[in-house]
């Protein structure tokens, strides 16, 4: 395998290739996603909803983002995986943030980390990149500051947040930022932006005009369903293949069909 790498990333944007990006939490979902190519694994905090249950982002801990990380590093022969920082450890200060950053490169084996925001987090950003750290930028919907926004609409959709947008976009990229993911905002907005700077634009909810697209595995696989916003496409209906395995298997045992005689010694 030849490992995908930050620089193999910007190269794929300049050669006009689309990079495909996919979560992963555990190791078993990230030996399929990284043996079908996929370019980019990403620990997504997504974790404390789709793994946890939380209704946001917002509880999961750096141990557990650890936790999650360390096993999908043990299935990725060839992406690269991404671990988001989680909420509270980067924040309030760019040394925390460093901290953070080294605990999950170190404890993992990841090869780069995720954080939300622009210019709030500008020095925090710094700091990781000069330690030697490979950051990834997140702007637009960015649920980690879920109670500031109050929804999970579009947004951007405003000149002047979709300008602090393409400012902020402008400085991830300076400060030498990979990549940036932009969730949920204009796709008009998200090609823009993707022409404006020179490193990969990987969308969720920002249209075809970006340089790659990402999803949450579980919503792709249809395991989740209850969570439809237009930019899913689901590829399978695994909630329903799945209960209905597991409603034949109750059957068969209460049946006493399972074990027959060639299942058992
Ligand atoms: O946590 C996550 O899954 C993400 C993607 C949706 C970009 O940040
Ligand atoms: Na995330």
């Amino acid at each position: 395998y030849k490992r995908v790498t930050v620089k193999s990333l910007i190269e794929m944007k300049q050669n006009g290739e689309k990079i495909s990006m996919l979560t992963s939490y555990d190791y078993s979902m990230a030996k399929i996603v990284d043996a079908a190519n996929v370019d980019v694994i990403l620990v997504g905090d997504s974790a404390s909803n789709v793994i946890a249950g939380h209704e946001t982002t917002l509880p999961i801990t750096l141990d557990q983002m650890i936790y999650h990380a360390s096993s999908v590093v043990r299935a990725a022969k060839r992406a690269l995986v991404v671990v988001d920082i989680p909420f509270g450890s980067y924040q309030s200060d760019s040394k925390e943030a460093l901290r953070s950053a080294i605990r999950i490169m170190k404890e993992s084996g990841a090869h780069a980390v995720k954080v939300e925001g622009g210019s709030e987090i500008k020095e925090s950003v710094k700091r990781i990149i000069g330690a030697g750290i490979p950051v990834m930028g997140h702007l637009g919907l960015t649920p980690q500051s879920i109670y500031k926004f109050g929804t999970y609409t579009v947004r951007a959709k405003e000149e002047q947040e979709a300008q602090k947008l393409k400012e902020d976009a402008k400085m991830l990229e300076k400060l030498g930022c990979f990549g940036i993911v932009l969730e949920k905002i204009p796709a008009k907005l998200a090609q823009e932006v993707a022409q404006s700077v020179s490193i990969p634009i990987i969308g969720i909810g920002a249209g075809n005009g970006v340089d790659g697209q990402v999803l949450v595995v579980h919503d792709l696989l249809g395991m989740t369903h209850e969570f439809n916003p237009r930019f899913l496409r689901r590829y399978m209906n695994l909630y329903e293949e799945m209960s209905n395995a597991i409603s034949q298997y109750v059957g068969d045992v209460k049946s006493r069909d399972f074990p027959n005689e060639e299942e058992q010694y």
